[in-house]
């Protein structure tokens, strides 16, 4: 394995769930802004790309940089990829037509009618929570909202959304035996490839979301299934594979991401508790805030674009069908757009951070939801916690995809 000049090989999990490699990542925008790295056959390594105005731009020109080939660092066949393509995985003008079925759902407008909701939700879980005195965030809190939110959208049965999230946590999580006994990239997963996430958990995902279809179409509502079930491409109805793929994409990106978000923006909290006490003092600071946990957590580290043509950036020349390797992480703290990025401050401004991705068309459908559900919770939390301190190590998933907290012991002080 090829350790370049930023010291650092961005494929050990083991690291990864250990720790961000946040100065290895300074490193590597200062000396390698774009550099090689190999990986472990049958993958063929990556380009791997650190500055927030490459990542912009690389983002921006799906032209040459694709996203048909998957997003994340599996090496996927065509026909594997045409059984399991996600809105995520597709290009313009495709991606454009299969977008628009589901972006009224997710406008600002329409996510604002949730607000009430999710406030009720989080001090149903407070109620539980707070009066243990020290308690499991993850578990308790981070973990109860974002599916919640989801089911209510979606129109899932409260009785199923326990099993969507471990389903959700079993393909996101792909790669830490501690959640899945199929790990990619350690268990031969050869009969999973055609399902998502290349786990037998991604064919379980969508058993279950087939069920509930059938069920929505001898019962129509006004929830987002049915409307799925309604909507139309070119005159024609979406396939079962689209409605499939629609069904995993949604309850995977809309949920653990925004638990991630929850989760490290209060271990964030632990870690500068003179930046609670300022978030508690002022509550105008509550939107930057939000937007600081979100730039600060970066819940989904990378993703990955496939060149279609060969291409030079900063005199590094690439090779059609190369894969690139986008880290969001390490935009979130170039020095040439956040000034101090080193330092989690609830007041700054501008934060045009990357952690929903920016410049393409794919940037996340769910950007205004998540900013709702986090925003909700902060304030909530704001007004019953006085402070929150650490009460054992922070449990993270072994994976450099996400930023995933396990777990989060802490202790808090009631307002
Ligand atoms: C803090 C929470 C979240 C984070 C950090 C996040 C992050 C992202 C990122 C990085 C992308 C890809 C951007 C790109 O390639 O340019 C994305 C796409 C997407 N996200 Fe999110 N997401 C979050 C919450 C949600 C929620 C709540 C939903 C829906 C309920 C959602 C649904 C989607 C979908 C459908 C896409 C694919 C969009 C497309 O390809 O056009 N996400 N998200």
């Amino acid at each position: 394995m090829a350790a370049p000049r930023g010291g650092v090989d961005l494929t050990d999990l083991d690291a990864w769930e250990r720790r961000v490699p946040y100065e290895e990542f300074e490193r590597l925008r200062r000396e390698a802004p774009i550099e090689w790295f190999d990986e472990q056959p049958p993958n063929h390594g990556f380009w791997s790309v650190h500055r927030y105005a490459d990542i912009v731009e690389i983002s921006r020109d799906t032209a040459r940089f694709s996203s048909a080939s998957g997003v994340s660092f599996e090496e996927p066949t065509a026909e594997d990829m045409a059984a399991r393509r996600t809105v995520i995985d597709m290009d313009p003008p495709a991606h454009t037509k299969l977008r628009k079925v589901l972006a009224p759902s997710f406008t600002p407008r329409a996510v604002a009618v949730y607000e009430h909701f999710v406030r009720e939700l989080t001090n149903v879980a407070l109620d539980q929570a707070l009066p243990l005195g020290e308690f499991d965030f993850v578990d308790l809190v981070a973990k109860q909202v974002p599916i919640r939110v989801l089911g209510r959208i979606m129109g899932l049965p409260g009785d199923q959304l326990d099993e969507l999230i471990e389903l959700g946590d079993k393909l996101i999580a792909n790669t830490d035996p501690e959640i899945t006994d199929v790990v990619w990239g350690r268990d031969d997963t050869e009969a999973y490839r055609r399902f998502p996430f290349r786990s037998p958990y991604g064919k379980e995902l969508w058993d279950l979301g087939r069920e509930l279809v059938k069920d929505r179409l001898r019962h129509p509502s006004d929830d987002l299934l049915s409307t799925l079930l309604q909507a139309e491409i070119d005159g024609d109805r979406l396939t079962e594979v689209d409605l499939d793929n629609f069904f995993s994409i949604l309850v995977i990106a809309g949920n653990e991401t925004t638990r991630i978000a929850l989760a490290q923006g209060v271990l964030a909290f632990c870690d500068h508790p003179a930046q609670w006490d300022l978030l508690r003092s002022d509550s105008a600071l509550l939107n930057s805030a939000t937007e600081e946990v979100l730039r600060w957590s970066c819940p989904t580290h990378f993703m990955r674009r496939t060149v279609t043509e060969d291409v030079t950036l900063r005199d590094v020349s690439m090779k059609e069908g190369d894969k690139l390797v986008l880290w969001y992480v390490s935009g979130n703290r170039d020095e040439e757009v956040f000034s101090d990025p080193e330092r989690f401050d609830v007041a700054r401004t501008p934060n045009p951070h990357l952690s929903f991705g920016r410049g393409g068309p794919h940037m996340c459908l769910g950007a205004h939801l998540a900013r709702l559900e986090v925003r909700v919770v902060l304030d909530e939390l704001c007004r019953r916690v006085a402070r929150f301190e650490l009460a054992g190590a922070p449990a993270r998933t072994r994976t450099n995809f996400t930023n995933g907290l396990k777990r989060l012991p802490v202790a808090v002080g009631a307002a």
